[in-house]
């Protein structure tokens, strides 16, 4: 199915009158227009907390970014010039579901407002504008990852994906796992950024919950992004499989301990294996290295080998936290575009404030595992928001555990169908922030 390019998609009027009537102005935002795009860029990134972006890290922006659209909210009355007080930006995605399949997703970005204009409803406009314009672009799920976990469960998302950040301490972990038959050879930070791209395209078609990734993204990761910090110290190791095919890249950075060289950090940037023996051999390469004491992972899977690959697992603390947040825009489209794990014929009622997924809905999976949806009416089995509907698309939760929270009501035994249909091959996982 090809993909709506997000630039065609219009302004949201509802959000645009609610702005204008506090006296802002909401534009679509060219990044050809040099004075504009600078200013959003400088705005976006003083609302994250960044410094002043360099003439070449706002032509990196400029570049790996022009495919989205950018939105920015200017205030009508103030002498702000070209700087808008809100940003946002949103595209088109691929979101990983259960099944081997991919969704488009309406993907959203960048959300911010000055620290000058805070708590005038300029966020809760632009949100509910974005929202508003995925649907009508016809997109069944919006998504986003989040600086803070507070904000957006008022719009009806919630973390579907849970992420793992671990800290190992190598010699207490020690390496107990298999051997590779492949051979490791450090690459040069360009070809890494090939190869991550590539690698990252062939797996995440099987990791539900992950989003394709862009050029950007790869370019940051391997430290060849204008204004990245410390390119110098930023190294690539890929792994290549008796077959000569490349299946592994790691991406990583040490730092020194100033009191005792043999105890350096090992930062993995990015840790991308195409099966099993890509995946133990540069975990080994981490876990093994000398004059290493410990290693930070983020964005790792719930799931994962690797502690079970080590000699001691307690030598990995793993802090699990929210990651990848999803909003249902469409009930029958969200739920007939996953596969699910048994048969299941069951009624729900999703309650939606925005009203994006209110209704009944009576859900069949059949032996095919494909889901028919059709809208019954207000007498169903299990009661549900539209965000728990989202906690529990990909299976990272369930919906008995989401009932025992206050969160899903309704009949025992349809709530455990609904468990064994969503539940998912693997953990929803997300190994990027977007
Ligand atoms: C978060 C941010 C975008 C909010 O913008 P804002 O224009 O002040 O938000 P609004 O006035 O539209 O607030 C909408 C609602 O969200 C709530 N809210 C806003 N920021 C919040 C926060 N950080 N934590 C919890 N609630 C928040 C408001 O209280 C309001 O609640 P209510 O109307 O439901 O009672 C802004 O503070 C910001 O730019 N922060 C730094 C960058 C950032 O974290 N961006 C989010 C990226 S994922």
């Amino acid at each position: 199915m090809a993909r709506t390019d997000a630039r065609t998609v219009p302004l949201d009027s509802t959000s645009r009158q609610a702005l204008a009537a506090s006296g802002f102005r909401y534009a679509v935002v060219d990044p050809a227009d040099d004075d504009a795009a600078r200013a959003y860029i400088q705005a976006e990134s003083r609302g994250f907390l960044g410094g002043e972006q360099s003439d070449d890290e706002v032509a990196e922006f400029r570049e790996q970014l022009a495919y989205r659209r950018w939105v920015g909210v200017y205030d009508a009355g103030a002498d702000t010039g070209s700087a808008p007080v809100g940003t946002v930006n949103s595209w088109t995605g691929e979101l990983s579901v259960p099944g081997e399949r991919t969704v488009p997703f309406w993907a959203i970005s960048g959300v911010t407002v000055s620290p000058t204009r805070r708590r005038r409803g300029i966020a809760r406009a632009m949100l509910q504008g974005e929202l508003r314009a995925g649907r009508d672009a016809g997109l069944a799920i919006a998504g986003l990852t989040v600086s803070e976990a507070t904000i957006y469960g008022r719009f009806g998302f919630a973390p579907a994906v849970r992420t793992a950040d671990w800290v190992i301490d190598t010699r207490r972990a020690g390496w107990a796992g298999p051997d590779a038959p492949g051979t490791l050879d450090h690459v040069d930070r360009s070809e890494a950024v090939a190869l991550l791209g590539a690698l990252h395209d062939r797996v995440r078609v099987n990791r539900p919950g992950e989003v394709d990734g862009w050029l950007g993204r790869w370019r940051q990761f391997a430290a060849v992004a204008r204004g990245s910090e410390h390119p110098g110290r930023t190294r690539a190791v890929a792994y290549t499989s008796p077959q000569g095919e490349r299946t592994g890249l790691l991406v990583y950075r040490i730092t020194e301990d100033e009191t005792d060289f043999a105890r350096h950090t090992l930062d993995v940037r990015a840790l991308f294996a195409d099966g099993p023996d890509a995946y133990a051999a540069l975990w080994r390469f981490v876990i093994e290295h000398d004059l290493v004491h410990r290693v930070h992972a983020r964005l790792r899977s719930i799931e994962e080998p690797l502690p079970w690959m080590l000699r001691d697992e307690r030598g990995l603390v793993s802090t699990v936290r929210d990651h990848g947040w999803l909003r249902i825009l469409d009930v029958p489209a969200a739920l007939r575009a996953r596969e699910y794990s048994a048969v299941a014929d069951v009624t729900i009622e999703v309650a939606d404030p925005q009203g994006f997924a209110t209704g009944c809905w009576s859900l069949q999976i059949g032996d095919d595992r494909r889901a028919l949806i059709d809208r019954t009416g207000t007498s169903a089995q299990v009661q549900l928001s539209a965000a728990a509907l989202a906690a529990g698309y990909l299976g990272g939760v369930r919906f008995s555990t989401l009932r025992g929270a206050g969160l899903v009501r309704g009949d025992s035994d349809a709530i455990a169908a609904l468990d064994r249909a969503f539940t998912a091959p693997t953990a929803p996982r997300l190994g990027i922030w977007y």
